[in-house]
């Protein structure tokens, strides 16, 4: 049982997971070693054309691929309970499909979790973060409705050859960021932007991906190997401009419906999305004078198939918004924008990347919605985390009160909201490539020389505090 004195609470429940994220193409560099195929992010960062910091690429990054050690190093520092990486797909399966298989990559993946497990650390593994093979990209992507099958052949093939170890899958790391920023602003790879169509259509697909997945594991591996599937969904919390003003409070609501909900509703509800984004993407295709709504439908098979596909919450939280009803003179391009505006309050410390405004509170209110309207699901905090710029401060006194603060948060919703909550992830172990933002950006608890060519990691102070709320398992009054 948690301990709670009124609104100071210090112990985390028996069994809280204590981890730390990163994702392949974040850390591992080796982008072209040992037979790995293209993925979307070489091809994306290698096409130049200031879409990233510099024109930075994750060719190398941390190094991961021939450093694990070092990484392992920094997880027995901290004391992890847990450690949640994703497989490159392209590494494992070079052209994406089981045609071709790259035993280095399966000997890698094998390595990582066997040392985890020896080390007693619990590995969590993401089998799609952003990097989509080219070869699959190159056959349409996830506008192509081929690609759930392939997505499908590729998560059996993982279950298969690694489930005898892996206990905790995810399948699919924030759907919503993928289908916004890689298929409507087009800012993230593969970089298209076809505002409002291509988006829906993308998410569609990784939905269906996802519960297939999610069914091939159900179907052909849970009995013998006893783990659990869900899938990575991001959101900010919505918090309305005007507590008083219903407008707001509506806005609030879509503003979720297009981002949380999107994806929550249809796995942990009823197969289907939120009825107020129906309306909204509704009625503005019938604005631009389309015989149908850009959101796609799901068929009735297709909802039963997807409703339920998810063992537990996994929630990546950094921020929170507060919301606006539109004005009426001024419409934005986007369907999102239109249904809500997302504001930063102005008196909000930002951290070293411009869009994370430091809202500790949010997270609390964004895991009781989530216990009120996902049917109070076990969750694990798959991320959280608070980036300093470059460079950075050994020193990161206010990163480690975040950290206190926003601890304190998930300790009252476990303790005084009674949210399930089993775990809690920083993004991330080590400082890495932060897509769009390259180098410039710091998220780890462990300092990357990234000019020297042995990578060496160097505990941040957050590091150190970290490991002391790992060890007690709780927060030092
Ligand atoms: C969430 C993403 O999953 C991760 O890849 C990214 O680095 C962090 N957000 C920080 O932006």
């Amino acid at each position: 049982m948690a301990v709670s004195d009124g609104n100071k609470c210090y112990q985390f429940p028996k069994d809280f997971a204590w981890g730390a994220s990163t994702a392949a193409y974040q850390v591992e560099g080796g982008w072209d070693a040992d037979g790995k195929g293209l993925n979307i992010w070489d091809t994306f960062t290698h096409q130049g054309g200031d879409r990233v910091f510099k024109n930075q690429t994750g060719d190398v990054a941390c190094g991961s691929y021939t450093l694990w050690e070092e990484d392992l190093i920094c997880i027995k520092q901290l004391g992890l309970t847990h450690y949640r990486f994703s497989i490159s797909w392209s590494r494992l399966l070079p052209d994406g499909t089981t045609g071709f298989i790259n035993q280095k990559g399966i000997d890698y993946y094998n390595m990582v979790i066997d040392s985890l497990l020896k080390n007693n650390v619990v590995p969590v593994v993401t089998l799609y973060h952003f990097d989509m093979p080219q070869a699959v990209e190159d056959r349409g992507g996830w506008n192509s409705e081929e690609t759930v099958a392939v997505f499908e052949q590729y998560a059996h093939f993982c279950f298969k050859t690694f489930g005898d170890r892996v206990k905790l899958w995810i399948t699919i790391n924030e759907p919503y960021i993928l289908a916004k920023y890689g298929y409507e602003d087009g800012v993230f790879a593969p970089g298209k932007s076809k505002k409002g169509f291509e988006v829906y259509q993308v998410a569609h697909n990784m939905i269906k991906a996802h519960a297939k997945a999610w069914h091939a594991y159900n179907n052909f591996f849970k009995i013998e190997q006893k783990g659990l599937v869900s899938i990575a969904l991001y959101s900010d919390w919505a918090e309305p401009f005007d507590p008083n003003s219903t407008e707001d409070k509506e806005a609030a609501e879509r503003y979720l419906a297009f981002h949380l909900n999107w994806f929550a509703k249809p796995i942990f509800v009823d197969g289907d999305y939120p009825e107020v984004m129906k309306a909204e993407i509704s009625n503005r295709s019938k604005e631009q004078g389309l015989q149908s709504s850009r959101l796609p439908e799901f068929t009735n098979e297709e909802k039963i198939m997807i409703k339920g596909t998810a063992d537990f919450f996994c929630l990546n939280y950094y921020t929170t918004r507060k919301i606006k009803c539109p004005s009426s003179e001024n419409v934005p391009s986007y369907d999102s924008d239109r249904a809500a505006e997302g504001l930063k309050d102005p008196d909000w410390p930002i951290s070293g990347i411009e869009w994370l405004a430091v809202v500790p509170w949010g997270l609390r209110k964004l895991l009781g919605y989530i216990k009120d309207t996902c049917g109070n699901p076990a969750v694990y905090i798959t991320e959280n985390g608070f980036a300093q710029s470059d460079p950075p401060t050994f020193q990161d006194l206010q990163r480690w009160t975040y950290f206190q603060e926003t601890l304190t948060e998930v300790l009252r919703a476990i303790t005084l909201d009674e949210v399930n909550v089993k775990g809690y992830f920083v993004w991330s172990l080590i400082d890495n490539f932060e897509w769009t933002s390259g180098y410039s950006v710091r998220f780890g608890l462990f300092h990357v020389d990234f000019n020297l060519a042995d990578l060496p990691r160097v505990p941040y102070h957050s590091a150190i505090e970290y490991s002391k709320v790992v060890k007690r398992n709780g927060l030092i009054s």
